[in-house]
């Protein structure tokens, strides 16, 4: 709760509109427990959790009051999450991609079949990458630091993928993920954090 608190004071806000707990470690019950009440103290609109995926998830998801409005996971065209998306299904949670488009991974963006719709819709391959995404109902927030890409990702909302180029895309899946990092690592980057004075 302290945390929370700090965290308005240094954004300087009123409240925050998401607020996610980055990792199934630690106290994360206690943690979920605090956001809850964050949440009814009106100091957090929502709240969700990121990179739970052992059976972490459903622990908290099912002891949870107010049940995660987003679960933040890596999740792109090579690693689609479908089984965890089965998984959220009961508590009406989403999965916010993080890495949407792989990290900028070259292989990733320049499958063929992204550069073929890319031709079709007048688009750029990312851009199809994008809206593959929010057709299938995953939140995204892609990141860049050139002005031209940043434009280009918010201009998807202009045309529509038909199901079958969605199950061309589909069809890419490989199952793997581009960033892993065993938990026990996990563990003791965060066992060693505490947070300043
Ligand atoms: N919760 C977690 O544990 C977690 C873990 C990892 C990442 N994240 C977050 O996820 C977000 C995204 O991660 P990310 O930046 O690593 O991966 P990403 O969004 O998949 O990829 C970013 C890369 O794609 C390129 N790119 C962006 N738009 C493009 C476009 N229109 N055309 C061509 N290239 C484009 C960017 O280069 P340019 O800059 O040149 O456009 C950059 O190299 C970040 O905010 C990050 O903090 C969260």
């Amino acid at each position: 709760m302290e945390g929370i608190d700090k965290m308005l004071e240094r954004l300087d806000i009123g409240y925050i509109d998401l607020l996610l707990l980055h990792q199934q470690v630690g106290e994360y019950m206690g943690a979920w427990r605090d956001m809850e009440k964050a949440v009814a103290q009106g100091k957090v609109k929502t709240i969700g959790l990121s990179n739970f995926e052992s059976e972490r998830l459903e622990e908290v998801c099912e002891a949870a009051e107010v049940k995660p409005a987003v679960l933040q996971v890596e999740c792109h065209p090579y690693f689609q999450q479908n089984e965890l998306k089965k998984r959220l299904a009961p508590y009406g949670t989403v999965i916010e991609a993080w890495y949407p488009i792989g990290h900028g991974d070259a292989d990733l963006i320049n499958e063929p079949v992204f550069t073929k719709l890319a031709e079709k819709y007048e688009k750029t391959n990312v851009q199809i990458i994008l809206r593959w995404h929010i057709q299938e109902g995953t939140i995204i927030f892609p990141k860049s630091t050139n002005p031209q890409h940043i434009k280009d990702n918010f201009d998807i909302f202009d045309f529509e993928l038909t199901e079958e180029e969605m199950e061309q895309i589909r069809a890419v899946d490989k199952n793997v993920r581009f960033f892993t990092v065993p938990l026990e690592q996990q563990e003791i980057q965060f066992t060693a954090w505490a947070p300043e004075d």
